[in-house]
Parts: C-alpha cells; structure tokens; sequence
C-alpha cells in the first residue's frame, strides 16, 4: 500500500510501547505520526529517537488534521470517552481491550463509528495468529462440524511486580481478577464461535496474592444457540495460554509458546474424526502488527475489518454479566 494511514498512539505505556515497536516494521501500511502520553517524559527520548511527535494532550491528536486515526492504549474506564471525541473529530478509531466495562458503551461507541461511517478496530489480536486464524476458518466452513464446547486458559504474572496503586490492580477499573486483562480475548474468540451468550457463572478467589481484584477467575458460559465455553485465567502463575475447540467433525488445541508481547510460535494438537491425533509446530508471527495492519486496510476501504460491531457488543455483554456473577456468585443472564 503506498498510502500509509496517519495514526496517532494514544497512551505509551506497556502496550502503546508495543504497538510503536511492531509499526516499525509496517510502514507501508500504517505510520505513527503522534503520540499522546501524559507522563512525557517516560517516552520522551523513545519518541525523538522515532521521529514520533510527542504531546500531553489527547486534543493535539485530535485537532491535527495529518492524524486520521487513534489506536487507544489507555486505562480501560477511558475508552468510551476517547471514542466519542475521536467520532465528533472525524477519526477511525483501533481501541485496545476491553471496548467498555458495560454493554451500553459498547452499543455507544459501535454505533457512533457506524452513523459516522469510521472503522473501529480492536485490540483482539488472537484472531490474528496464524492458528486461530486457521481455526476460525475451518470452523466457518464447516470443516470442525458443530461447535459444542471450548476450554480456554490465559494467565500470567507479569502484574504481581505492578506498583500497588497501578489502575491495572483495581477492583472498580479492572474487575474480576485477570477477565480484562487476558480472559477477555477468550470471551471474544467464544462469541466469535458460539454467538450471543445466554448466561454465565463466574468464580473469582484471591489464591496467592494479594491483587485485590482477585488473582484466580473462571466463568462457565451457556451460548443462546447451544454450547458452552469455560475460560479462565490466572494473574499469578506462570504464563500460559491455551484455547481448545471441540466440534462433531474434530478438535484444535492451540498453546501459545510464549506471551504475545514477544510471540515465539504455537503448538497445535488436534484430530478430524477416524483420523489421527496429530502434533504440529508453527512458526513465530506478529499478530499485533497484523490486527493493525488489517485495521489500516479496512480504513483504505479494503477488506472489511474482522471483529464486527455484534461481535463487539456481544462481548462486552458477556464480560459485564461476568462480573455480575463474580460478585453475586450466582449464574446471571446475558443482557
Ligand atoms: N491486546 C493486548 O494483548 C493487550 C496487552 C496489554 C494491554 N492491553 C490494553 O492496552 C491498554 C493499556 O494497557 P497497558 O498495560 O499498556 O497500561 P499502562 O498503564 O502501561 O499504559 C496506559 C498509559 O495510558 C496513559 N494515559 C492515562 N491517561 C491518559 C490520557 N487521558 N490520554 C493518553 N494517555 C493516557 C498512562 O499514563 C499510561 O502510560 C488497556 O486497554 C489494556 O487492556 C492490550
């Protein structure tokens, strides 16, 4: 593409970090012209050193007419916000996750960018790794048969070394011990396969810690459709990240060899039925870059951008009935 879209990075911490490192290798579709940090001066010499002009203010991105879009890497309460300021400027907006913490600024914010005819990317990265890629597309074609249940882990404890007032750790910023963090991609990719949820258990315990959001999560999910999904995660043992999918035709069982934060390739074991269990190796991607790329693609009037609106909203009704149930400790109905 020789039409790069503008982006400005809202937010340098941890992920907009991130997001800066794997542009670089992607300037042919998408190129960072801005970046909005509160804190400058913890990625003032980063941005010099990148060219990246560097503000304080989130308006300076929003009133520069050479930014065409903002990918949002901010404390999760703020997305909703951000997003109607960018829609009122005219902005394509890539949001990182979760969109929202209810349904009703989901529903916001999807409608917004579609009355304003503005792409609205996603930070659900997973759909992108060649794997769940490949997954996503047997299933569609029918290849896995019905989809009757998914097992799902995603946990790591890169947040114990956190500052204690870290907005990562609170309860009323990011319930439900690590459902925003990691469980969340989990909940997307099983609404992605089953649709709308009809209901959720969720259980959430501090184990280890002392995160006072919880450290340990499970929810169980019934699917409106059929099938059930049970994610989990973990914010205080080791890396792991595995997502299964069984269906009448055969099962997928993907392990992440590493954090995407820097992927190492994936293990997958799966079986079509009559045949043989097989193990196979696939090699590193970046599919933090991809998502992105394919967000900037869809701005250029490319191929339509994955995560659709319903899948959006969907989402986030599912996680707001989880932490409905993480504090009621009852089954709750999916709004
Ligand atoms: N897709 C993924 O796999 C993935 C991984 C990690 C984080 N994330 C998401 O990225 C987002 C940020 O998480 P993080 O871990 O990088 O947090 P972080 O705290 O490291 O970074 C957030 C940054 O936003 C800045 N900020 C605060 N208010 C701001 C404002 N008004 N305007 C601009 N910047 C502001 C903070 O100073 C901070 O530097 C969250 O939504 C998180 O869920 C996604």
């Amino acid at each position: 593409m020789s039409n790069p879209v503008n982006i400005a990075l809202v937010g340098m911490g941890w992920w907009g970090q991130k997001m800066l490192a794997v542009l670089q290798a992607a300037p042919a579709d998408i190129r960072v012209v801005r970046a909005v940090e509160p804190n400058l001066e913890t990625v003032r010499e980063l941005c010099a050193s990148k060219g990246v002009a560097l503000s304080a203010d989130y308006a300076d991105a929003l009133n520069d007419p050479a930014v065409e879009a903002v990918v949002l890497a901010t404390p999760h309460s703020m997305h909703t916000a951000q997003i109607a300021a960018a829609v009122a400027a005219g902005k394509h907006v890539f949001c990182e996750k979760p969109l929202a913490l209810t349904k009703a600024e989901a529903e916001r914010s999807v409608a917004l960018c579609h009355a304003a005819g503005l792409v609205l990317g996603m930070g659900h990265e997973r759909r992108f790794e060649p794997p769940v890629a490949d997954l996503l597309a047997m299933a569609d074609a029918g290849t896995l048969g019905r989809i009757h249940q998914i097992e799902a882990n995603f946990s790591h404890d890169k947040f114990l070394s956190l500052a204690r007032d870290n907005w990562r750790l609170k309860a009323d910023q990011a319930p439900a011990g690590g459902m925003t963090a990691t469980g969340i991609h989990l909940l997307d990719l099983s609404v992605r396969l089953l649709g709308a949820a009809e209901s959720v258990l969720c259980i959430c315990e501090q184990l280890s810690s002392d995160l006072p959001q919880g450290d340990t999560v499970a929810a169980f999910v019934k699917f409106k459709g059929g099938g059930t999904s049970y994610v989990s995660a973990s914010l205080a043992n080791p890396f792991m990240s595995r997502f299964t999918v069984y269906g009448s035709k055969g099962w997928i069982d993907i392990r992440d060899k590493a954090h995407v934060e820097a992927p190492d390739g994936w293990i997958v074991t799966s079986a079509m039925a009559g045949g043989p269990i097989v193990t196979r190796e696939i090699g590193k991607a970046e599919p933090v870059k991809d998502n992105l790329v394919a967000f900037a693609r869809a701005v250029r009037g490319g191929d339509a951008y994955p995560v659709t609106g319903e899948h959006l909203v969907n989402n986030i009704a599912l996680l707001e009935a989880v932490f409905r149930s993480a504090t009621s400790g009852r089954i709750e109905t999916v709004a």
